[in-house]
């Protein structure tokens, strides 16, 4: 198995090959002069099983996974492990003349195996044109809230679409878990609405798939903050961190913000590439 990273998976790429017992792919990324990408995979992948890992976080990420997967045209088998797929969340008409931008995305991504890790919806997975699966790093999240030492926490999800992922952490370490009831304004703007949680004297973790500009976790640090957490810990799949959001949430007084590497930022402290590396190994 050949294990190409595409410009923002490089570190995953480089971890999920090394729990393979192999060595990553090497490619060159560039821009022509007019701002257009390049890419060329520098090994030999003619007739060999390849796997591409590239995050989508923004547009340029979405034209080199389209890049690497055209460049692989010569390879027995292309699997395509997508750890954070941008445009997700849009995955309906929220308003009449939108598009269903999650679907545009995933009609145009094609291979002979695709994985995402905890995407936003999982019916997204039917748009892609071949089989689609996700992989769930809960239990990777749960070990690794339970390596922060806390008495006794208390597991938060911050809205009710979080509330599986929030049982899936919790309960492979038997935390308690509850969760909030979010009404989004505007891209950045949400009312979580109070509810009234047993947090006194409790270390609280607030879990969620993704924290994009912050705006749901900071009005739910202050909220479990008001009725008596000791102290706000995040963690999440993840760690988008747009604009201002590390800011935001500190101002809003976390104690940690903690995420996995499927975004490659300076809180992706936790790697999923175990879980990758064990969904290749599987047939
Ligand atoms: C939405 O349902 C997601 O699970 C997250 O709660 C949301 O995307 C976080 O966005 P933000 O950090 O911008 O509030």
């Amino acid at each position: 198995m050949k294990i190409i990273g595409g410009p923002a998976s490089q570190l995953l790429a480089s971890r999920t090959a090394r729990a393979l017992g192999t060595e990553p792919v090497l490619c060159e990324f560039n821009r022509f002069p007019d701002g257009e990408l390049y890419l060329r995979i520098v090994d030999e992948i003619e007739n060999e099983n390849v796997t591409l890992i590239q995050s989508m976080p923004t547009d340029s990420d979405f034209v080199s996974l389209l890049q690497l997967i055209d460049a692989c045209e010569g390879a027995a088998e292309i699997n395509v492990v997508i750890p954070y797929m941008g445009y997700a969340r849009q995955d309906k008409k929220f308003k009449s003349g939108e598009p269903i931008s999650a679907r545009a995305i995933a009609r145009c991504i094609n291979a002979d195996r695709i994985f995402t890790i905890n995407i936003h919806e999982k019916s997204v997975l039917d748009h892609f044109p071949c089989p689609a699966r996700n992989l769930d790093a809960a239990n990777l999240l749960g070990e690794y809230v339970a390596g922060f030492g806390l008495e006794n926490p208390m597991l938060v999800a911050p809205d009710e679409g979080a509330q599986e992922l929030i049982k899936n952490v919790a309960s492979g370490q038997g935390f308690d878990h509850d969760h909030l009831q979010k009404t989004r304004l505007s891209g950045d703007t949400v009312v979580i609405k109070t509810k009234s949680l047993d947090v006194t004297g409790r270390h609280v973790v607030l879990v969620d798939d993704m924290i994009a500009t912050g705006g749901t976790m900071a009005e739910s640090i202050r909220m479990l903050k008001a009725q008596g957490a000791i102290d706000v810990h995040l963690a999440c799949v993840h760690p988008v961190l747009t604009r201002n959001a590390a800011l935001r949430l500190f101002n809003a007084g976390v104690k940690d913000i903690i995420g996995t590497d499927t975004l490659e930022k300076a809180e992706s402290k936790l790697s999923v590439a175990p879980l990758i590396a064990e969904a290749l190994s599987e047939r």
